[in-house]
């Protein structure tokens, strides 16, 4: 389906287009995001479109999981430049709330996640990362009601963490993950690429590569934590200051010492320069 998405602002917009979109297609999915759209975004919507008749797409720079030190003031924004992308996406809805309509004067509840979000990971470096996202991502889930939702694999923890709060809460949203989409070298498409300096930016692939080093030296039975320590000395050789480097349970997230633990995800957050990446592969 072409077409130019419509814009909605504020709440009472957004209900009567979503009860309008529901009537008429009677399955509706969301794909949450902070804009900056790139291809990995639009392979969400892309899914989107073939797991509901109906698709929103929201953009929205949530303050709430940036910490003060954080890149909440210089995080990439183009609220046209995404429309355009938009354009014959298949998107139906951009839901693109101001800060005040989504924070009004005196709101003071969160959703303080568990489980996945306490596993060490991007929790240890971002404490206040998760709760943030789930707070947002439960208020987008009941403005816009969505049958489906969807989450990309890029951001693994952030997914699982998803998954998990919508099980707890009983949800009635059913959340997907996407693949990862990257550069032809490789790199995890991001917003926050567009931060690497060129030399930065040709050394960023480094990563992904170390990442598929260690995940095929442990699929041909090498020890996990030799491979791993040898990954995180090739990374930071590369010129990163690794956060983490990690084979974790794919499902629970849960440390794991041999494969045999079961199935393997291996995570990592380096930064280079100013700009934080993170990437993971299955095994
Ligand atoms: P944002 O970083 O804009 O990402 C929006 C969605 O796009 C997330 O589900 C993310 O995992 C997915 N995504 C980003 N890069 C991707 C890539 N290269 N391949 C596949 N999917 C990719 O994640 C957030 O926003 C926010 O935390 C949000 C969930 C919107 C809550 O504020």
């Amino acid at each position: 389906m072409a077409g130019q998405p419509r814009l909605v602002r504020t709440l009472a917009a957004l209900q009567r287009a979503t009860a309008r979109l529901r009537q008429t297609r009677q399955t509706v999915a969301l794909v949450p995001t902070m804009g900056a759209l790139h291809q990995g975004h639009l392979s969400l919507v892309a899914l989107a479109g073939r797991r509901a008749r109906g698709v929103i797409v929201s953009i929205f720079v949530n303050p709430t999981q940036f910490a003060p030190s954080e890149d909440l003031a210089s995080y990439p924004s183009d609220l046209n430049g995404d429309l355009a992308a938009l354009a014959g996406s298949g998107a139906d809805l951009v839901w693109a709330p101001r800060s005040a309509t989504m924070y009004p004067q005196g709101c003071a509840t969160q959703i303080v996640p568990g489980g996945p979000a306490t596993v060490g990971l991007e929790d240890k470096f971002r404490p206040h990362f998760f709760a943030g996202v789930a707070t947002v991502v439960a208020k987008l889930l009941l403005q816009c009601r969505p049958d489906v939702a969807i989450f990309g694999e890029k951001d693994y923890q952030q997914l699982k963490m998803i998954s998990a709060m919508a099980r707890d809460l009983d949800l009635p949203v059913k959340i997907l993950g996407a693949p990862i989409v990257r550069e032809a070298d490789g790199l995890a498409m991001s917003s926050r690429n567009a931060y690497l300096s060129p030399p930065e930016r040709a050394l960023a692939p480094t990563l992904h590569r170390a990442l598929a080093g260690c995940a095929s030296r442990i699929a041909g039975g090498a020890a996990l934590t030799g491979v791993i320590a040898e990954g995180h000395a090739a990374i930071e050789r590369a010129g990163f200051v690794v956060d983490y480097l990690e084979a974790r349970h794919a499902d629970t997230l849960q440390p794991i010492v041999s494969p045999q633990d079961g199935p393997i995800r291996l995570l990592v957050a380096a930064r280079l320069g100013r700009t934080r990446l993170i990437d993971n592969v299955a095994l």
